[in-house]
């Protein structure tokens, strides 16, 4: 199946509509293999650039006259050998051009160029035209414009024309493909994946979460000390929890302490408590954190970041089992488990001597390492799915779900900030998507949306066969224009709807200098016209 949903957002795809509608003022359609089209919804304004087709897309039934069209163009090629086909359109005297999207030689759809004109056409035949389109209902003022816009192709124009529809359906070909191979790859991955998508509220599914889970369940029932490294926003924090409450000591409470925000004056008696009078200000004992979560869990963060004096006085917890509050002559005796977490490298910290040794080895009894994000990349659509449900559930709202250009680009985003990162994106999307239930690739953060950009396949695509093409037909285009205009540029340019001076720098680009073109011609092949056209030539240089 083909999504034509989102293929209709496809920048190449709205490149070529562009084209197509600025030199030959067609339309594009694109329709499945019955025949319904699917880059126009029923009854919204449509954003095509012709008029007719607007006009017929505004009226009642004006679809169902496009599709019966469609329909019975698609049911007749169905069968043919033929790719590409000019055939007559749905009101009379207009022509259609039309390409088969084709994937492993099934016919899935096709590509629809409506409307234009034979060259050869007379006036009667606008006519006889303009009075079918009446009789469909349209407005006979709008009918008029309409059908006096109208291109009529030449025998030339047509061969570009074919050229650029056929690229439209060989872009829908290639995308689907990219777009398969890529669910390929993420299927492959969900193959490897473990059992478990979840642990606690830690979402993951790959190998590297899974073992992860496997270590968690080891050291569910012991009370060694754990320590947590990995990148911001791995999910060390939630990992704390999640071994807290799956330990014996889960219905006592874990306390959290960031070891970087606090201050060293406060520390002593925050963590160990103080009796009366130990200072000015201290009318009663007070108890410190690791007595308040005596038999629980206390949960050391950025460890690493603990200056030296708490260094020595953690080690004195961890290595003796006691505490000793500020003021008290007597130790007492608390059993806590200790768990810290750290983005920093301790070990080499160790070793610039900023971080005790001795406490090192005690923390570092068991250590749970978290992947970064982008080393376990199959965990993103879980997680995404994971956030998506959250963030609806909380906001009341059905759940959306990521187009799969989105998706891609999610998935090669490298996530610097990891899984922090990704929530808060999905965050994001979910706000600036409103009621749409698709979340399109252009509401990404510039920085996800053009991760790689001009390194990767699409570029290489426009580059290569649709460049040349373009640039063939915007060769051609100029090198008629300017025969037919004598040579004009400003009007040439203007008709072109491009500026005299980028016209000028194509026919540079496309060598079509006359001088180079008179220089390069026989003497006695020359007209009087060239002479003539040479004079105006003379003439547009002293304008220039
Ligand atoms: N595997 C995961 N599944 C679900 N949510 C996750 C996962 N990992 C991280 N998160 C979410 O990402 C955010 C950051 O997680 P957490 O605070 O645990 O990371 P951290 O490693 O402690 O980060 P930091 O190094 O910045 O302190 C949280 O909102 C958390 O719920
Ligand atoms: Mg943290």
């Amino acid at each position: 199946m083909i999504n034509w949903e989102e293929l209709k957002h496809i920048h190449v795809i709205k490149k070529l509509d562009e084209i197509l509608s600025s030199w030959f003022n067609t339309a594009i359609l694109l329709t499945d293999s019955h025949g319904t089209i699917h880059n126009h919804t029923k009854g919204e304004k449509s954003d095509c650039n012709n008029m007719l087709v607007q006009l017929i897309l505004q009226s009642g039934n004006g679809q169902e006259f496009l599709e019966n069209f469609s329909t019975d163009v698609c049911n007749k090629i169905a069968k043919s050998e033929k790719a590409l086909e000019v055939v007559d359109g749905p009101l009379p005297n207009t022509k259609a051009i039309f390409a088969k999207v084709k994937i492993d030689n099934e016919f899935l759809g096709a590509v629809f160029a409506w409307p234009f004109l034979p060259h050869d056409l007379t006036s009667a035949d606008k006519e006889a035209l303009k009075s079918a389109a009446i009789r469909e209902g349209l407005n006979a003022n709008d009918v008029e414009k309409a059908v006096e816009s109208l291109k009529a192709v030449t025998d030339a124009n047509l061969y570009y024309m074919q050229e650029l529809v056929q690229l439209v359906s060989q872009e829908i070909e290639t995308l689907h493909q990219e777009i398969s191979t890529r669910e390929e790859r993420i299927n492959a991955l969900n193959k490897e994946l473990g059992v478990r998508y979840r642990y606690d509220n830690i979402i993951g599914k790959s190998k590297p979460m899974q073992d992860v889970y496997t270590l968690l369940d080891k050291i569910k029932n012991s009370d060694s000390t754990v320590m947590i490294s990995g990148e911001n926003g791995t999910g060390k924090e939630l990992i704390a929890r999640a071994i807290h409450y799956n330990s014996p000591r889960k219905d006592k409470v874990i306390l959290t302490i960031n070891c970087a925000a606090f201050n060293e004056n406060l520390l002593d008696s925050e963590l160990f408590g103080h009796v009366k009078g130990a200072f000015t200000g201290a009318v009663k004992d007070k108890k410190g954190l690791f007595e308040a979560a005596d038999k629980g869990t206390i949960f050391l963060d950025e460890i690493g970041d603990m200056n030296g004096t708490m260094q020595v006085k953690l080690l004195r917890v961890l290595q003796e089992g006691t505490i000793l509050p500020v003021g008290a002559t007597e130790a007492r005796k608390v059993d806590v488990r200790v768990i810290t977490a750290t983005n920093k490298d301790l070990k080499s910290m160790v070793e610039t001597g900023e971080f005790r040794e001795d406490l090192y080895y005690r923390i570092n009894v068991i250590n749970v390492h978290v992947p970064a994000l982008r080393d376990r990349k199959e965990d993103i659509p879980v997680l995404i799915d994971h956030f998506i449900a959250k963030g609806c559930e909380e906001k009341g709202i059905a759940e959306k779900r990521l187009a799969k250009r989105a998706m891609e680009k999610v998935f090669d985003y490298s996530w610097p900030g990891n899984v922090r990162e990704l929530q808060n994106e999905i965050e994001r999307l979910l706000v600036l998507t409103g009621d749409d239930p698709m979340i399109a690739v252009d509401l990404l953060s510039p920085r996800i949306r053009e991760f790689g950009e001009h390194t990767k396949i699409q570029g290489v695509r426009v580059a290569g066969k649709l460049k040349d093409a373009l640039e063939e037909l915007e060769k051609t285009m100029i090198r008629e224009g300017l025969k037919r205009t004598n040579w004009n540029k400003s009007r040439l340019a203007k008709e072109l709807g491009i500026s005299r001076a980028g016209l000028i720098m194509k026919v540079d680009k496309y060598s079509l200098d006359k001088r180079k073109i008179f220089a390069s011609m026989n003497a006695k092949n020359r007209t009087p016209l060239d002479d003539v056209e040479e004079d105006y030539y003379e003439e547009e240089e002293k304008i220039s």
